[in-house]
């Protein structure tokens, strides 16, 4: 139903590093999923941030002989948030885990936990990997064999030695929500997405759960635990609660009595995350949840890993590539579409430029840019512009309402990939119709006029529609072509509903189109 509260969030990134075409991924499917939304009316929310604390980003920092705080600020402002920019995210927060807000939204909120008896203190004797910030058990280590770290405990993720720690820490006395974790995922079948991920946890949580050590003393790039200032909380534990916190959580003013506030009305959210880090969404976070008496998230979706040379690309392991290298080739339109119509979402998938080259010709190029290019130019030389004024054919009108319907559903289902794939249906109905209809045969006829009126008011009002439904994957072409097709306001505020009935929002004549995705050279291609 149109105008449900929607809210959105992508993982808070680490700032030790610059960002890669994995994080931008992410930051993409969120992006998409809110567009989407917004534009069906719902109350949508987009939340996206940087997660600041903990030991990696300190000792980055120190490596780099500033302070973490202006390290922290020196990564968002260069590279985090030009992000956005870059990959044309319409975010509508920005979170940072040093926004004082946030900080204060995480005292009292493990203030609260203290008070009512879910921590305690002890002691933490075991592994850590300051790559990943978690602790670990000897099973998810590697003894490796040769190589650098021969003899040593390795992390399976980073390929590089985990630290051994015995200290005084607090504990969450997350073992109390096993059972309730699991009656979570058997009533809402859809919390953890998709069905291998939500298997996963659940065979995780049946063998039992530990308390997780949640604060720190051999350092202090954190946030303090109120009740014991020599302790920094656990880089996760403040992470995860950014969710809340910019919505409200935390703050008197924003959070309002029951029902009214700003937090009651955004949460719960639609956490999107890597698979690599579904594990602290599913089981950490909503058990930290249910110990405030809060409610859960909606749901968890782990999508998988973006692979290079079949292996998870990371800056770590130098296989990065920066969203830059493509976007400056083939723009950020090609990137979006590109990414979450080549790979099914929630799998892995494997990027290379030659796919996304060929994609990028087949499918944008001579695919969809071809076809606007066309019919907008055929209504400007057989209709001296104006946009033809006739009834639609009946199988392309019903194919559109189709399409709309079908996209509409997979994107409530997260299936992004699948939602591209109806839309496009329309698209190579589209090209099969200019082909078999000829219009410039019928153009020579002047007994055919009425027919050729018909044909291209019937293509001209499937690219209408395609330009509605499309603009959430690619505002930049959609916004152009619907300044082409004369489309009155801009195309992102045409409702998905309306999608088939965007006609009356024109201004009736048709106006010259560039090409929307030109012809990229292959020196350029193969430069980047
Ligand atoms: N700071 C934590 C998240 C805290 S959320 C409360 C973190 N940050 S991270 O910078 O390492 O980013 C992790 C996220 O980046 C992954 O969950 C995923 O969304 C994205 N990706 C990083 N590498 C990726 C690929 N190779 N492929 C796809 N996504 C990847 O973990």
């Amino acid at each position: 139903m149109p105008g449900e509260s929607f809210f959105i969030t992508t993982p808070i990134f680490y700032v030790n590093d610059v960002p890669h075409i994995g994080h931008a991924y992410t930051e993409v499917a969120a992006d998409v999923l809110a567009r989407w939304h917004r534009q069906r009316g719902d109350d949508t929310w987009s939340l996206t941030g940087t997660d600041e604390h903990g030991q990696k980003i300190l000792r980055t920092a120190t490596a780099n002989g500033v302070g973490p705080k202006e390290w922290a600020d020196r990564l968002v402002e260069s590279a985090w948030k030009p992000l956005l920019d870059t990959v044309d995210i319409a975010n509508d927060q920005y979170i940072r885990t040093t926004d004082p807000e946030h900080e204060r939204g995480v005292q009292a909120f493990i203030q609260q936990l203290y008070d009512d008896g879910h921590i305690y203190e002890g002691i933490y004797e075991g592994y850590y990997c300051v790559g990943c910030e978690e602790y670990k058990t000897r099973d998810e280590l590697i003894e490796t064999k040769d190589g650098d770290y021969a003899g040593e405990l390795v992390c399976a993720i980073h390929s590089r030695p985990v630290e051994v720690l015995k200290e005084k820490n607090y504990f969450f006395r997350m073992s109390d929500f096993q059972q309730e974790l699991l009656n979570l995922y058997g009533s809402q079948p859809d919390f953890i997405q998709p069905e291998s991920l939500r298997n996963e946890i659940i065979s995780f949580v049946s063998q039992g759960l530990e308390d997780l050590s949640i604060s720190r003393s051999t350092f202090d790039w954190g946030v303090k635990v109120p009740w014991d200032e020599s302790h920094v909380i656990y880089v996760w534990f403040d992470a995860l609660l950014n969710y809340v916190t910019a919505v409200g959580y935390g703050d008197p003013e924003r959070s309002g009595p029951a029902g009214t506030g700003e937090f009651r009305r955004r949460w719960p959210a639609v956490h999107l995350v890597g698979k690599d880090i579904a594990r602290f969404h599913a089981v950490i976070w909503p058990a930290m949840l249910m110990a405030a008496g809060l409610p859960v998230p909606q749901r968890v979706f782990g999508h998988g890993w973006l692979l290079v040379g079949g292996e998870k690309m990371s800056k770590s392991k130098l296989t990065g590539i920066a969203p830059q290298q493509i976007t400056d080739v083939f723009g950020s339109d090609a990137f979006r579409y590109y990414f979450l119509r080549a790979i099914t979402f929630g799998q892995d998938g494997s990027f290379s430029w030659e796919d996304l080259a060929a994609r990028y010709q087949a499918e944008l190029a001579n695919g969809f840019g071809n076809l606007a290019s066309r019919v907008i130019a055929m209504i400007a030389r057989y209709r001296g512009s104006a946009f033809p004024e006739a009834s639609v054919d009946v199988e392309i009108a019903e194919l559109a309402a189709r399409v709309t319907a079908d996209a509409d559903d997979a994107i409530g289902r997260l299936a992004i990939h699948e939602a591209i794939a109806h839309v496009w249906r329309l698209v190579d109905a589209l090209n099969l119709y200019i082909t078999e209809q000829e219009p410039w045969v019928l153009a020579k006829d002047e007994a055919q006029s009425a027919r050729l009126d018909q044909v291209l008011a019937t293509a001209a009002h499937g690219l209408g529609t395609l330009a509605v439904l499309l603009s959430p994957v690619m505002p930049k072409a959609t916004a152009k072509l619907w300044t082409a097709l004369g489309g009155e306001g801009a195309v992102q505020d045409v409702r998905l509903q309306h999608a088939t009935e965007w006609k009356a929002q024109t201004t009736g004549s048709v106006q010259a189109l560039e090409a929307l995705f030109p012809r990229i050279e292959e020196q350029e291609a193969g430069a980047a």
